[in-house]
């Protein structure tokens, strides 16, 4: 089980110092990412992460240098050398080495990183009794600031809103855009359920387009569960049956508790409990057609 560092192809370690410090993402969070994870240690839908990272790059305007296939062979030698039974991937592009200032063009060269590391342990319980969310005041991006469709490494708003849902005693902070509707996690997207039928707030809510989402939405749709993107406001989330949330390495996890709320009977749903075994079979079907990075 071990950290392994890829950057512009240089494999090394986390003691290895294999970044500069005039680089822009480090200078001014000018960078994009992704984090997949791997199942019997092949990535998971490694493309689509892929294709998602290169719309953000393109909407920061980085210029990604380097080709897909580059990158696809750097994860492959990464994770070989990490040798863990599962990882965590993290991939970061940067605009690059800069000057200390804003000028658009003044990065000319992306820097590409890969982080390899053991995927952490999510305990049987978050599943099987589910966990407590806040609402919190720190806001999701509103029209006119850094979009959130851009999973850019600026995650400064992230980390303040998880961080008063961490002192509330809650496991995932929930945030609300500019109209006070429900729009997402800190880092996941939220569903609610109500009456059997699944709904989660619509990408005009201002969100990320979160990859388990869409697996969510079709897992639902294919297994005869009602499924809407509509918005939410906190009144309906705190009224509902049920609540679980979703993200690429923690797949869905059940909310039995909101603030002093507690949703439903305090347990984790049927439709919940059948989503987060429909996704398990999702999966399975997805990576036994997936070819190897290997
Ligand atoms: N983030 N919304 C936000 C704000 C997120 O940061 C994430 C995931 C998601 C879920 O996206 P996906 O299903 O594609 O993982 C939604 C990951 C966990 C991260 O920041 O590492």
């Amino acid at each position: 089980m071990s950290i392994r560092i890829n950057v512009d192809g240089q494999m090394g370690t986390e003691e290895d110092r294999l970044l500069s410090p005039l680089d822009q993402g480090f200078l001014f969070g000018a960078s994009v990412y992704e984090t997949i994870r791997t199942y019997d240690g092949v990535p998971f839908v490694l493309e689509r992460h892929l294709e998602r990272l290169r719309a953000s790059a393109e909407a920061l305007g980085i210029d990604i240098d380097v080709s897909m296939e580059t990158l696809t062979e750097r994860l492959r030698a990464t994770l070989e050398e990490a040798g863990n039974a599962e990882s965590s991937i993290r991939i970061v592009i940067s605009a690059g080495i800069g000057a200390i200032d804003y000028r658009a063009g003044s990065a000319r060269k992306p820097t590409v990183v890969i982080i390899v590391r053991p995927l952490p342990a999510f305990p049987e319980s978050l599943y099987q009794s589910g966990a407590k969310a806040a609402f919190v005041t720190v806001m999701r991006a509103s029209r006119g600031n850094l979009s959130p469709k851009i999973k850019s490494s600026n995650l400064l708003n992230n980390i303040m809103a998880l961080r008063q849902a961490h002192e509330k005693g809650a496991y995932e902070a929930l945030l609300l855009n500019g109209r006070g509707e429900v729009c997402e996690g800190s880092m996941s997207n939220v569903f609610v359920v109500r009456g059997g039928a699944v709904a989660t707030p619509p990408l005009s809510s201002g969100l990320l387009e979160g990859i388990t989402r869409e697996h969510v939405i079709e897992i639902a749709r294919g297994n005869g569960i009602e499924l809407e993107e509509k918005t939410c406001t906190p009144e309906d989330l705190l009224g509902a049956d049920e609540v679980f949330i979703t993200a690429s390495a923690r797949e869905v996890v059940p909310i039995v508790r909101v603030d002093e709320t507690t949703i439903g009977d305090g347990k984790p749903g049927p439709v919940t409990q059948k989503i987060i075994k429909c996704y398990q079979v999702h999966v399975r079907a997805l990576m036994s057609t997936t070819e190897t990075v290997d």
